[in-house]
Order: C-alpha cells, then sequence, then structure tokens
C-alpha cells in the first residue's frame, strides 16, 4: 500500500517493439500519477533519452539490439543513479533477475504481468526512492532526554532481522525491561511483527488491546488515548501489541506508523521495536525514526547471509552506518563463526553478543517472565544488560536521573 505522490512519476520506456511501447503507454495513460516522458528502440537510445529526460524511472526491455536491458541498467545506476531502473523479462529468463538485480534493478516484471502489478512496481521503487532522500543527513546526536517530562522526542531503537527465529523478539522485550530497570526512563515496547507477533505471549500478557485501536482511533490519537491502548509489562515498560488476527496486519500503513511513533516519542524516553522479518513500508518507515537499528544475527551461514543483504539495504537507503548495530545472538563457542569472522565477513563491528543460553531463554519463554529479571546474573542477562549500555551512554540525562543504585546496576553485573 503505498501512498500516490503528488507529483507525476515521470516514466521512460526503453523496449525494440514499437506495439510493446504503444501498449504500455496505453495502459499507464489510465494512471493520474504516472506520465510517459519518453520512449526508445534500443538500450544505447535509452541511455540518450534517460541522460535527456531524467525521468524518475526507467521501464525497460532485456533483449534488445545494440545494448541490452541489463547492460543499459549498469550504465544507467552508474551516470544516473536517481533515474531507477526496472526490468521486464519473459519467463524462462530468470538468469537475468540475478544479473539485472546484480546491475542494479530495483525490480524485475515477469511477463505477462498485470497492469495493476506494472502500476504497483512503478509506484513501489519510486515512493522508496523518495525515502532515500529522507533518510539522508540523520546525525545519531542523542538527545537530552528526562523521566519527568518529554521536551524532546525519545529514542526508537528496533531490532531486525532478515531470517526469522534468530531471536528478535527475545532481544527486543528483553532490552525494553533492561533499559527501564537500569535507567529509570520511561520506555515502550512496540510489537511490529504484525502478523505474527510474539511479545504478548512472552510477557504473558493477557490483553486484548493492539496496534488495531490505535488505527481505530487514528484521527484523536493523543497521549491519554494511546496510554490507555497499552497494556503493562515487567519494569512498568508500556507494550503495544501487534493486531489480535493475522488477517488485521494489513490494515497498518506507514501513515499510520509514522503518527504512532511521533505520539510515541512524546511519551516514552525510549520505545523499543520488535520489527518483523519482512522488510515492507511499515518496517521502512519505522527505521526512517529509529535511532538505532540492530541488525541480528545468528551464527548460521543463511542467517549471516541475510545480514548482509540487510545492511547493504540500509546502505542503498543512505542510513548512516552510526545508527547501524550489528548484533549477534545465540553465540556459542561451537560454531564455525565467531565475532573476528563475522565482522571480517560484513566489514561491520559487532555492538553486541547475546550467548546461546537454551535454559534461561526456554523457561522464561514457558513461564511468560523475561530472563532479565528472573535471571539476572545469568551471562545471557548481563550480555543484553551491555547492550542497553550501548544503547544509551553514560553521559545521557536519562541516566543523570535514575538513582545511582540502578546506575551502577548497569555496569556492576
Ligand atoms: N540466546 C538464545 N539462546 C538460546 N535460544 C534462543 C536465544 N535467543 C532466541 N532463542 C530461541 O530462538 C527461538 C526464536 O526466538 P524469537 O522468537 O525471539 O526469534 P524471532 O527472530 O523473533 O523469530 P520470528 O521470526 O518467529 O519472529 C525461540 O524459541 C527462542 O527460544
Ligand atoms: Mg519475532
Amino acid at each position: 500500500m503505498t501512498s500516490v505522490p503528488e507529483q507525476n512519476i515521470r516514466l521512460l520506456i526503453v523496449d525494440d517493439i514499437q506495439s510493446t511501447r504503444d501498449n504500455l503507454r496505453k495502459l499507464l495513460s489510465f494512471e493520474d500519477d504516472i506520465e510517459v516522458v519518453g520512449t526508445a528502440g534500443d538500450g544505447r537510445q535509452g541511455v540518450e533519452e534517460a541522460h535527456r529526460l531524467q525521468p524518475d524511472i526507467v521501464l525497460t526491455d532485456v533483449n534488445m539490439p545494440l545494448m541490452d536491458g541489463i547492460q543499459l541498467t549498469e550504465q544507467l545506476t552508474q551516470d544516473l543513479p536517481s533515474s531507477p531502473v526496472i526490468i521486464m523479462s519473459v519467463q524462462g529468463e530468470r538468469d537475468y533477475l540475478r544479473r539485472a538485480m546484480q546491475a542494479g534493478a530495483r525490480e524485475f516484471l515477469i511477463k505477462p504481468f498485470s497492469h495493476d502489478e506494472l502500476v504497483a512496481a512503478i509506484r513501489r521503487v519510486y515512493a522508496l526512492e523518495q525515502k532515500k532522500g529522507t533518510f539522508l543527513a540523520r546525525t545519531t546526536e542523542t538527545q537530552p532526554t528526562s523521566a519527568v517530562a518529554r521536551s524532546v522526542a525519545g529514542e526508537v531503537f528496533v531490532t531486525f532481522s532478515a531470517k526469522g527465529g534468530v531471536g528478535t523478539s527475545v532481544l527486543a522485550a528483553n532490552l525494553a525491561v533492561s533499559l527501564a530497570r537500569e535507567t529509570n526512563a520511561r520506555v515502550a515496547l512496540v510489537d511490529l511483527d504484525l502478523q505474527f507477533g510474539d511479545i504478548g505471549v512472552m510477557l504473558n500478557l493477557d490483553y486484548s488491546r493492539s496496534i488495531t485501536d490505535v488505527i481505530d482511533a487514528q484521527d484523536r490519537l493523543d497521549a491519554e488515548t494511546l496510554e490507555d491502548i497499552l497494556g503493562t509489562g515487567p519494569a512498568g515498560v508500556r507494550v503495544l501489541l501487534a493486531p489480535l488476527s493475522p488477517e488485521l496486519a494489513d490494515l497498518v500503513t506507514a501513515d499510520h506508523v509514522r503518527t504512532l511513533f511521533t505520539e510515541l516519542r512524546k511519551l516514552y524516553d525510549f520505545v523499543v521495536v520488535d520489527a518483523s522479518s519482512h522488510l515492507g513500508e511499515v518496517g521502512l518507515q519505522v527505521m526512517e525514526v529509529a535511532s538505532r537499528i540492530l541488525v541480528v544475527t545468528a551464527l548460521t551461514i543463511p542467517s549471516i547471509k541475510d545480514a548482509r543483504l540487510t545492511l547493504k539495504v540500509l546502505e542503498s537507503l543512505n542510513v548512516d552506518p552510526e545508527r547501524v548495530m550489528l548484533v549477534v545472538n545465540r553465540a556459542d563457542g561451537y560454531s564455525d563463526f565467531n565475532k573476528e569472522a563475522i565482522e571480517q565477513n560484513l566489514r561491520v563491528p559487532v555492538s553486541g553478543q547475546i550467548p546461546y543460553d537454551p535454559r534461561a531463554v526456554g523457561e522464561s519463554l514457558t513461564r511468560g517472565t523475561l530472563f532479565v529479571e528472573t535471571q539476572p546474573e545469568a551471562e545471557i542477562s548481563r550480555a543484553v544488560r551491555e547492550l542497553a549500555f550501548r544503547l544509551v551512554p553514560q553521559e545521557q540525562p536519562a541516566l543523570a536521573g535514575a538513582d545511582r543504585k540502578r546506575r551502577r546496576g548497569l555496569f556492576g553485573r
């Protein structure tokens, strides 16, 4: 569900078959927000026209004389990065998919595609391109926060993994409670795994209000309404649950999330978000407001591969690397990988290592408790607290405002 842009999306069509170009033009003429500003009959002409017209999007065929669609993509990705390319190809040319993506294509449409698929792809690529601008120039400079009254917006920390099951939910929940315990700050925990969120069961919250209620109250969302919708977990952490049923997930849009986080940041010093492993518009929206994105990985090859892809996406969105933290979960001594190997492989420092502790985690999941609460002395709890400390450096006024005993607790265990 991508919002319709106010300005027209200026499109260049490149295809060697005249009737295809005409059909595409006709198909898109029904869309108010898309304007075909030019066409070209081969790759070389396509590059020339792209330079002349500076379109928002280039839609190109693969097989063409003089210069094919892959070469065109390569060239435009280099010369005109603000004119992203969508490639069209027929079934059976699947090898092109890989090559097209390597060349820098943003989308790949398999012919025959529907009118809806085409329009959706154009809008999606355009929206992402627009979003890139707003990601720019965000600093990690942390604002002073106060546990008493908020004059500045609170900070958002997102846990994310493109691979499911690596422990982002376990980490988010324990991190939120750790932050609340150790800093005395006001902390909210938001379950943005909208289809299959686990935070409710993890905290054993028998509660019937969720993010769906936030949407219902969208037009009159204020502090009081929001506070009413949130449940309460350990250490006073306020919790916003995912919809109670998976099919309600689609109701939540990036716009809802934007409004929600504006309100949450007024109310809480820290908002910890458990993001879904699906990187859609909701996830991107919350990453946009996050001061830290914790990319969680396990020590397995598929998980490290996905972490690499995630880091690449964040880089392509111009997210300041300072905002990205790599966290290894389920770290044990038996894996082929260690911290150094991962750092070398991903070229990003590991900011936190949460040990593999099936007993502590399993027990807390069965009981609906959190190990940072029930086993504060365990190595795994210490590691989570250390991560909390990294997110909220000592100089933070939130810590200065906390009582000294608690503050020592952050480093002493
Ligand atoms: N540090 C750990 N040590 C041992 N087991 C762990 C650890 N962290 C998570 N687990 C186990 O991994 C499983 C997945 O954890 P969790 O639900 O937090 O992952 P997730 O990334 O949120 O998964 P999903 O994609 O389903 O949302 C859980 O069953 C949990 O018991
Ligand atoms: Mg989860």
